[in-house]
């Protein structure tokens, strides 16, 4: 399979075999994904890459009992990194101007980038991953269990194994509603609706059938897929409430001195 055709192949894994991943697949891996892109060469990131099943077992509930946690070989927690760099420029006698929001954010880039990388590579391999939210939105609960020092915040992570299921592809976006040429064309009414017809049409084929979220549906009157985002899975309050935890932690982590 060429990269095209793999990048279009990819689905997110929920379920896998209880199969290892070998030391030496994971190394593979760990070696392509480095050649991603990084802001001044200076791969301001680093992962965490967890098998322990105690460990696992700790990151259970900041990650939401999403069974993926346990049930994966490899949970993978990539960090904007910024302690590793702090170290060695003051072992080299400079100063170090990187514990502000700028750092924060060339540091997530990085680790992003990074993980995109380690998701293709295993892929490539025959692995599955699925991407967790919980990384982020729980990341201050997170960074304790991972033992993350100062200037090392969580910003993205996955469970990765070989896949025991194929789940059907998920829809995405016509391209004329992700592009603009040139400048921003802002879109009208219309341009919304006929971009998002396919996901509007999700919710009678896929939500409605949800059992988990037909009765959320009746109990909140919900009457269409922007009201199941927007009532039922990523509520204002609870977006309010992770803003809050993560602009604690980016502070405490020293992201906001200067
Ligand atoms: C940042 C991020 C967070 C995600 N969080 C979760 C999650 O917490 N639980 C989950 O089951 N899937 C999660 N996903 C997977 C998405 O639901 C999935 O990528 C999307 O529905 C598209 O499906 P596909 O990856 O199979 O194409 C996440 C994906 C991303 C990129």
């Amino acid at each position: 399979m060429n990269t095209i055709e793999r990048i279009k192949k990819h689905q997110s894994i929920r379920k896998y075999k209880n199969l290892p991943i070998p030391k030496k697949i994971i190394n593979e891996i760990l070696e392509t994904a480095q050649y991603a892109s990084t802001s001044g060469n200076m791969q301001s990131y680093s992962v965490i890459v967890t098998s322990d099943q105690e460990i696992k077992k700790k990151l259970f509930v900041p990650h939401m009992e999403q069974s993926m946690t346990l049930e994966a070989p490899l949970f993978w927690t990539f960090c904007a990194d910024f302690n590793r760099i702090k170290k060695w420029m003051l072992l080299s006698e400079t100063t170090f101007n990187y514990d502000n929001f700028m750092a924060f954010m060339i540091g997530a880039i990085d680790a992003i980038l990074f993980s995109q990388n380690v998701s293709l590579a295993a892929e490539e391999k025959g692995l599955g991953v699925c991407y967790m939210g919980s990384t982020l939105a729980n990341a201050h609960l997170i960074a304790p269990i991972l033992k993350l020092p100062k200037n090392v915040i969580p910003v993205c992570g996955f469970a990765m194994g070989y896949p025991d299921e194929n789940p059907e592809s998920r829809d995405r976006l016509p391209i004329e509603g992700i592009v603009h040429w040139d400048v921003y064309n802002d879109y009208s009414d219309e341009d919304i609706q006929r971009i998002y017809r396919q996901k509007n049409e999700m919710f009678e084929k896929r939500f409605l059938k949800n059992k988990s979220l037909t009765k959320q549906i009746e109990e909140k009157s919900v009457k269409n897929t922007a009201q199941v985002y927007s009532i039922l899975k990523y509520t204002q309050e609870a977006y309010k409430k992770y803003s809050k935890q993560l602009l604690n932690l980016i502070d405490g982590k020293d992201f906001f001195n200067n």
